[in-house]
């Protein structure tokens, strides 16, 4: 299907800049927290000494914000899930600087999973490999896996870099991140999201702009011989079959991580609806008390004042990269109820509508894959 380009306006629901007046003095942008930082040398180097001291510091990447730790310390990664509110078992992802690493933190490495990694890393792809003996428990949410991913974003990679240093032990190290989000709520594109769930109470959160891709990485798991799709995300299924030369099986519903494990709950505070713009535009006239907000496609919606409404590009990459800061804007309206104008439903907005499914409560958005 032929996208269309975004002839839409911008989102209405930014205020306007005010014209300057003659005399008054440039409004100054609100003080950030101090704990949010803008990722300069400097600001990296403290982050990586913090890591190495066991603390917990938030760093962007290219599909989301993540919350890291060292991977080897099992202390300062129980840290995460304390903050996260997230349950013991569920497994985070190891971000290296390289793919050198993969076999301190991998066994038994295939073929495959060497062919995807040339081909995808850095960038937005997390294997699923049998872990290597040493890697803490509680990085792998005790399973017989581990979850790996070498990253691109210019921020987390010098951050790597610098964490992992020149000597040969520290060269394979590796942190540990979820999605800098509170369990079940809506991943961070931007600083000042992670600021928003967690306050002061992360030590420092790296700032390096909105993540480009704007969802998870694409996960495939390699840990058996049947190659599995665990997460959809920015790295299309066809490039990944392409690359092993046969096809992805979907998740194995008995395996411990498989998705509908623990109860789905959706992310954003306010109920989550996906319908057709029509079904929308008669939702939005006829709600009765309800407090409706909608994220329409290309075109405003009618009679929903701005602050209710974002307007997104019907181009998948342009819709990811903005999907959740419009849910985040949206929740913090007072909504009570977000309808989301069905995108449509082709192999390259699959990751999309995997997380509209998961944002709509048939699914958790945040920690199945
Ligand atoms: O793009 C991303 O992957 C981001 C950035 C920060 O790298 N991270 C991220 O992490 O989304 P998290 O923890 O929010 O989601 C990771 C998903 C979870 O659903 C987890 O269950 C799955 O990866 N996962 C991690 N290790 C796994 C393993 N060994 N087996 C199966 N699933 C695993
Ligand atoms: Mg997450």
């Amino acid at each position: 299907m032929q996208e269309e380009t975004n002839v839409g306006p911008d989102f209405p629901s930014e205020p306007a800049l005010a014209p300057a007046a003659a005399t008054a003095p440039a409004a100054l942008p609100p003080p950030e927290p101090p704990h949010i930082v803008a990722a300069s040398d400097e600001a990296i180097a403290r982050a990586a000494a913090l890591l190495r001291d066991g603390e917990v510091v938030a760093f962007p990447t290219e599909t989301v914000y993540g919350l890291g730790a060292d991977a080897a310390n099992a202390d300062a990664v129980a840290k995460i899930f304390k903050l996260k509110g997230r349950p013991a078992d569920h497994p985070v992802i190891v971000h290296m600087a390289s793919a050198d690493a993969l076999d301190r933190f991998a066994r038994e490495v295939p073929e495959s999973a060497r062919r995807l990694a040339r081909a995808f890393w850095p960038g937005p792809l997390t294997l699923v490999l049998k872990r290597a003996p040493d890697v803490p428990d509680v990085v792998t949410g005790g399973q017989d896996t581990v979850g790996l991913r070498v990253p691109s974003h210019p921020v987390a990679h010098a951050l790597l870099a610098a964490f992992c240093g020149s000597g040969e032990e520290q060269r394979l190290a590796g942190v540990a991140a979820p999605s800098a989000n509170k369990f079940g709520r809506v991943s961070p594109t931007t600083a000042e999201h992670v600021g928003a769930d967690f306050g002061a109470s992360v030590a420092l959160i790296l700032d390096g702009g909105a993540a480009t891709v704007g969802i998870e990485s694409t996960i495939v798991d390699l840990s058996s011989d049947t190659p599995r799709l665990l997460r959809p995300g920015a790295v299309p299924t066809a490039a990944i079959e392409q690359t092993l030369g046969g096809t992805l099986a979907l998740p194995d519903t008995q395996a411990p991580r498989a998705p509908g494990r623990h109860a789905s709950h959706y992310a954003p505070r306010a109920q989550v609806k996906l319908m057709t713009r029509r079904e929308m535009l008669e939702t939005v006239g006829s709600h009765k008390g309800r407090r409706v907000a909608a994220l329409a496609l290309e075109v405003p919606v009618p009679r929903l004042p701005p602050a209710l409404q974002r307007v997104v590009p019907v181009v998948a990459g342009k819709y990811a990269h903005e999907l959740y800061a419009a849910l985040r804007a949206l929740d913090a309206s007072g909504a009570d109820v977000i309808l989301v104008e069905q995108p449509p439903q082709t192999a390259s907005w699959a990751a999309v509508n995997d997380r509209l499914r998961r944002a709509a409560g048939r699914g958790n958005l945040d920690d199945e894959p």
